[in-house]
Formats: C-alpha cells, sequence, structure tokens
C-alpha cells in the first residue's frame, strides 16, 4: 500500500484549485461538499464554473497562477493546465509542503483522490493507486446501490443516540445487540418503514427492554417478471437481509441467488393443476417464522399487489400483529410489454389498459365482456392461457372485432422467452401453433406495430408465407 487512506478535517482550511474548465468545476463540486473555503485561480473561468464558483461561495483570482496563491492552503489542486503551468504549481506547492494533485499526472501528484460514496456522514473512499480508476468507479456503483440512502440519517440517529444508549444498556453484549438490530435488523427495518414516531416508539422499546431487540418483520416483496437485472435496489437489499426466503413458483432463477447463502429458503410454489401450499398455510409460516424474530422475505413473481396475494397475506400479518411492509415489482404486463418492446398505451388510440385475469379459482373468470369489446379497448390478460377458449367465446359473442389483435407473451424477461402474435379470431390457434403453455400475458387490442420487434418478425412470416405459396 503506497498511498495510505486518511480522512482530513476541511474545516477552517483553504483548498486552492488552479485552472478553468470542466475538470476545475468538478473538482469544486467535490470540494464545495466541505466546509472548506476555496479558492479558485484561471484568468478563464468557463459558464459551468463561474456558476459553480457562485453557488458554493468560493473565491476566484481571475488571473494567471501565482506561487503566492498558496498562502495558507491546505490542498492544491492543478486541472487542465498546459505542462509548464502545471510544473509550476506543482513546484510551488511541494516545496511549501502542501500536499498536491495535478490531475491526470500521477507523477505530480502527492495524494489521490478516491471515488466516493457517501451517505451522510458515512462515507466510504475507494482507492487503486491510480491503477484502474474504472474498477473504483465500478466498485462505487455497486456501493451505492448497496446502500439506501436512509443509511446516512441512520448513522445520524446513532450519533444522537450514542449517550442514551450508554445509560439505558449494560456494555457488551446489551449494546452490541441493540447496534446490531439498529443496523441491520428490526430497528433498521422499522426506520426504513417510518423514520418517524414509529422508529422512536422502537427505539424506545428497545432500550426500555419491553420488546426484545431480535423480533421479525416480513418484508412482501415482488420480484418482477423474471430477469434478475428487474429486480428493485430494495427488493435486492431484503434479500441479502433475509434469514428466511418464502418463495413462490414465478420466481426467476437467479434471483434467489441474491440471498445470503446461509437463508433458509422455503418453496411455496403454486403450479396450475396440482396440489400447492395452500394461502393459510402460507400465513401460518410467515407468522411462525416472524414471530421467532426472523427477517422473512415473502418473494413473489410480479408484484405482490397484482394477482398475487399479497393483500390477504398482509391482513392476515396485520391480524397477527406482525411488522410487515410491501416492496413492489414490476408486474408481468409491463415488464413482457418492454421486453418485446411494445408501448402499452398510445396517444390518441389507447388512453387506458386494463389488468384482468382469465382465471378465478379453478375456473374462467367473468368480466364486463361488452365493455372489453368495444372498439379502443386495450388489456392484458394474467392467467388466461388455459381459458383461451371461454374468453375468446365471450369476446366474440360481445361484438368484438374479429381482426382485433392478439400478442402473446410467454415467460417474458426470461431466457426462453417466446411470443406468437394473432387476433381474437384466431386465439386458439395462435397458443396452440406457438406451442404457448403459459405462464403467458395475452395483449388484446394493441397493435404489434408498436412494437419495431414484433414488427418485423411479422414482416418476415409474411414473405416467408408468400415464398412458401408461390413454391408450392
Ligand atoms: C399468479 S399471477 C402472478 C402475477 C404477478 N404477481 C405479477 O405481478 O406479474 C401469474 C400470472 O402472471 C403472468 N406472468 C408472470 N410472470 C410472467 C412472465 N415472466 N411472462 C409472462 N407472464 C407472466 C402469467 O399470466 C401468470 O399466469
Amino acid at each position: 500500500m503506497r498511498y495510505y487512506p486518511v480522512f482530513l478535517d476541511l474545516e477552517a482550511k483553504t483548498v486552492v484549485i488552479v485552472g478553468g474548465g470542466a475538470e476545475a468545476a468538478q473538482k469544486l463540486r467535490l470540494m464545495a461538499k466541505t466546509p472548506a473555503r476555496i479558492v479558485v485561480v484561471t484568468p478563464f473561468a468557463g459558464r459551468e464554473l463561474s456558476a459553480g464558483i457562485d453557488s458554493a461561495g468560493a473565491c476566484l483570482i481571475p488571473r494567471e497562477f501565482d506561487a503566492d496563491d498558496l498562502y495558507g492552503a491546505s490542498l492544491v489542486f492543478a486541472c487542465g493546465l498546459n505542462d509548464a503551468d502545471e510544473r509550476q504549481v506543482h513546484a510551488a506547492a511541494t516545496e511549501r509542503n502542501i500536499p498536491v494533485n495535478v490531475v491526470d499526472r500521477q507523477d505530480r501528484c502527492s495524494f489521490l483522490t478516491p471515488s466516493i460514496v457517501e451517505r451522510g456522514s458515512l462515507t466510504i473512499a475507494i482507492g487503486t493507486e491510480g491503477a484502474a480508476p474504472v474498477l473504483g468507479q465500478g466498485i462505487k456503483a455497486q456501493l451505492e446501490a448497496m446502500l439506501p440512502p436512509s443509511v446516512g440519517s441512520l448513522v445520524e440517529k446513532a450519533s444522537g443516540l450514542r449517550p442514551r444508549v450508554a445509560r439505558s444498556l449494560a456494555k457488551g453484549s446489551p449494546r452490541r445487540e441493540f447496534w446490531r438490530s439498529f443496523f441491520f435488523g428490526r430497528l433498521r427495518a422499522s426506520f426504513e418503514r417510518d423514520a418517524g414516531a414509529g422508529f422512536e416508539r422502537a427505539v424506545d422499546e428497545a432500550l426500555s427492554g419491553s420488546q426484545g431487540v431480535a423480533s421479525g418483520s416480513v418484508s412482501l416483496v415482488g420480484a418482477g417478471p423474471g430477469d434478475p437485472d428487474l429486480l428493485t435496489l430494495k427488493a435486492q437489499r431484503r434479500l441479502q437481509d433475509a434469514d428466511v426466503i418464502v418463495y413462490d413458483r414465478l420466481v426467476g432463477p437467479g434471483i434467489l441467488d441474491y440471498a445470503r447463502r446461509d437463508a433458509e429458503r422455503i418453496d411455496v410454489g403454486k403450479t396450475p393443476g396440482q396440489l400447492s401450499v395452500s394461502q393459510a398455510r402460507i400465513n401460518k409460516i410467515l407468522e411462525h417464522h416472524a414471530r421467532a424474530g426472523r427477517k422473512v422475505v415473502r418473494l413473489k413473481g410480479g408484484d405482490p399487489y397484482v394477482f398475487g396475494h399479497g393483500g390477504e397475506e398482509q391482513a392476515a400479518l396485520v391480524k397477527a400483529g406482525i411488522p410487515v411492509e410491501v416492496v413492489p415489482g414490476i408486474t408481468a404486463a409491463v415488464g413482457c410489454a418492454a421486453s418485446i418492446r411494445l408501448p402499452l398505451t398510445w396517444r390518441g388510440e389507447n388512453r387506458s389498459i386494463t389488468m384482468l385475469t382469465g382465471t378465478a379459482g379453478d375456473g374462467a373468470a367473468d368480466h364486463d365482456w361488452t365493455a372489453l369489446a368495444k372498439p379502443g379497448a386495450a388489456f392484458s390478460i394474467y392467467m388466461g392461457v388455459r381459458q383461451a377458449g371461454h374468453i375468446q367465446r365471450r369476446l366474440l359473442a360481445a361484438g368484438i372485432a374479429r381482426d382485433t389483435p392478439v400478442v402473446v407473451v410467454e415467460n417474458g424477461t426470461r431466457e426462453n422467452q417466446k411470443t406468437a402474435t394473432g387476433s381474437i379470431a384466431t386465439l386458439t390457434r395462435t397458443l396452440a401453433l406457438g406451442g404457448i403453455r403459459g405462464p403467458a400475458v395475452i395483449y388484446v387490442g394493441l397493435d404489434p406495430a408498436r412494437s419495431d420487434v414484433l414488427a418485423a418478425r411479422i414482416e418476415v412470416e409474411a414473405e416467408t408465407a408468400d415464398l412458401e405459396r408461390i413454391a408450392s
């Protein structure tokens, strides 16, 4: 380790930035986060730098650099200068023992600037000794994703709470347990749900011993339609924190890889037509683990509130007095449309899009078929493959135009994604010819030509059909 990381106190210190242009503006932005007095020396402050100087309340010396400009400085940056000017700044700083950084000239730097992740008073600095800044930035992006913005406020709360914790809890394990819960456990979960009165109450309870810091909670988490990249950051965090994950069949492969290796995984997958774990039993499993003080993630395909029994599980947990939160996910109709680049609304054509289920209980769901059959109506059907014949008959009987377009996406956003297109008159044939068995979303009333992907494929299919006709 040639470069040793330290955190400098810049309160009442002076930082000098020599040079104009974008690089100087960038250093100014960085330094403006500190309480340092900032001096910029340049005869040519561009628009961006001038605006930065104004908003940071920095002082501009509008002329060429002079060694005396470094009087009282604690740090010096040289940005975008020519070789001779860089040498001059570097020599003047070195002579005065002031740490200096000449941008993009490591041989003229006595310190390097790290990539920084900042959450209030939590600061993480990442350095690669100048060897791999892109790696440093990549790691920074990963840390940014891991650390919710609320971590900063949590650290500030911790700092205010320290004396009270010291008064209320014995040294050693009780305090350690409290802080573990505060940063990683129930108190943290409570803070993320409600940083106000709810959190204060939870802290009071933990400090007075009326509530064990280890009591559990349940997060109802939407896993999206399958592609793990479509998980939200919050969903990833909840998976990383979970002690127990109770998951469905429709949770895509690769998503559980985000969980801790030692987390317990419970498959309650529901496969249509097969014996599965009842809803009452799932509610009991969630309650049991939360009562045992575990952080439980109830992981569901798509969004928990869209045809996902999220509401029922939430009600059961609330009734049982278990803390519960909901982390939304991308629902299948939205994710599948994006994966084939099919816009769901189109100005002047459809101003609404309905999400409906084709199945209710073990049979077909009933709907207002007359409304759905109206010209301009657009809807997406979940769990509709087995009921396609019924849906087709009802819509035709209600007077829907026979050539109303149908687009089907099976296993959307996954590696085995399949699509099929047709019309309402050919719905069952389209599904059979396309070998569609589900899970699939059936879109009715959306023109496939809105999707460049589908339009190109339909054109190729039409040409192939023409060639086959000519050949025969
Ligand atoms: C019980 S519902 C769950 C819906 C889920 N909560 C959501 O918001 O997407 C299951 C139905 O969602 C649809 N579905 C879920 N994932 C899908 C995917 N990757 N591709 C196509 N359809 C999907 C299918 O219609 C499937 O039968």
